[in-house]
């Protein structure tokens, strides 16, 4: 039998529509667009509306990824989402909902959590499931309403982060030429206390739901980062895990079309693409634009060039996350879309 490769068939993208600019945190914090420029290469970010739900911003971007990868909703055969903030504690999950408002029925569909590194685990899920013969056509979809769970009074994370969903059909191939090479995932639940989300009601404080809703300290309500200590350990971690997916692999940094990574911090990408060698012209940027929107940010990444008709299928894509968790992770991949 022929060997099946998975193949990165399509990527598409959803920016909700309301711009939020530096000066505009000048406004009610004490914070200025200088800072924020210098310390993290963020200019704006996109907020979803009140109304709009992470699961809906997905919707939008799914939906664009299976038509441009020519299929309709039912020729799905799983739906898996990656989020931070879904619409719902638990269940039901996003990919549920996703699903559903696609019309695709009687399918698998599960959300995971790996936080900013959200996609590349998702790609490591969709690439075993085609090669084990398991699934030929998988919908991924990174969605994230960060703005919901973002303390508009703490200046250290507040400026950072931002909304959007991007979206991609990943299908069985023959041809290696169009596959998604090598993915590479790992954590570190040591450092769990680096980036962290609000608490639920199975965490170890036993609180009664009534409790919870009425006295837990609203500060316990949004996310929270050790900032620096996450920077530091990210552009190490970063830089040694692109190193060895390409060691693994054979593969020369000269010979990567872009190096697209997770986009936190302008310093973070600028670092790690110094350290492996990369010539800045293949570095894509877009945390200027959008912030950081978590499982988002590569694929939305990827629906940049594609939409400024720089990508081509056959170019050979690094892609690298790094997040909550910790969570981290990398991958070489042959674009296979049009
Ligand atoms: N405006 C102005 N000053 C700010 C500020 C803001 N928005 N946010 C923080 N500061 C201040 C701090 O209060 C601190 O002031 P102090 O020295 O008086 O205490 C000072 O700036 C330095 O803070 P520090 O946290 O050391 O800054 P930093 O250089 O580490 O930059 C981050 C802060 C958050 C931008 C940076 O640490 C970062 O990007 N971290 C990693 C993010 C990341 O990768 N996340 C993981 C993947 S999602």
């Amino acid at each position: 039998m022929e060997k099946k490769y998975a193949s990165m068939k399509s990527i598409a993208s959803y920016v909700p529509k309301n711009c939020v600019a530096n000066e505009d945190f000048e406004k009610i914090i004490d914070t200025s667009d200088e800072w924020i420029t210098k310390r993290t290469g963020i200019k704006t970010r996109y907020f979803a509306d009140n109304n709009e739900a992470s699961s809906e911003l997905g919707v939008k971007a799914a939906n664009l990824a299976i038509s441009r990868a020519g299929m309709k909703p039912d020729d799905i055969d799983l739906v898996i989402c990656a989020t931070l903030s879904p619409d719902y504690l638990g269940m039901p999950s996003n990919a549920c909902l996703i699903s559903s408002r696609l019309g695709i029925e009687n399918k698998p569909a599960f959300d995971i959590t790996a936080a900013c590194s959200g996609f590349i685990y998702l790609l490591s899920l969709a690439k075993s499931f085609i090669e084990s013969n398991t699934y030929n056509n998988i919908l991924i979809v990174g969605t994230e309403k960060i703005s919901s769970i973002l303390d508009f009074s703490d200046r250290s994370t507040c400026v950072l982060f931002g909304d959007g969903a991007g979206a991609a059909v990943i299908s069985a191939t023959n041809n290696e030429n169009e596959r998604i090479i090598d993915v590479n995932i790992s954590a570190n639940g040591k450092y769990n206390d680096f980036l962290m989300t609000p608490r639920c009601l199975g965490s170890n404080l036993n609180f009664s739901n009534e409790f919870y809703v009425s006295q837990i300290d609203a500060t316990q309500n949004y996310i929270k980062m050790r900032g620096n200590e996450t920077f530091k350990i990210a552009v190490k971690t970063l830089a040694n895990d692109v190193k060895e997916i390409l060691i693994r692999n054979n593969i020369n940094i000269d010979d990567v079309t872009y190096f697209i990574p997770h986009q936190a911090n302008l310093r973070i990408i600028n670092a790690v693409g110094d350290i492996i060698g990369i010539d800045a012209s293949k570095v894509v940027v877009t945390v200027n634009k959008y912030g950081n929107t978590s499982a988002a940010s590569i694929p939305m990444a990827i629906d940049d060039i594609c939409k400024e008709g720089r990508l081509k299928k056959g170019d050979l894509l690094l892609l690298d996350a790094f997040g909550g968790g910790l969570t981290w992770g990398s991958s070489l991949l042959y674009f296979n879309g049009e």
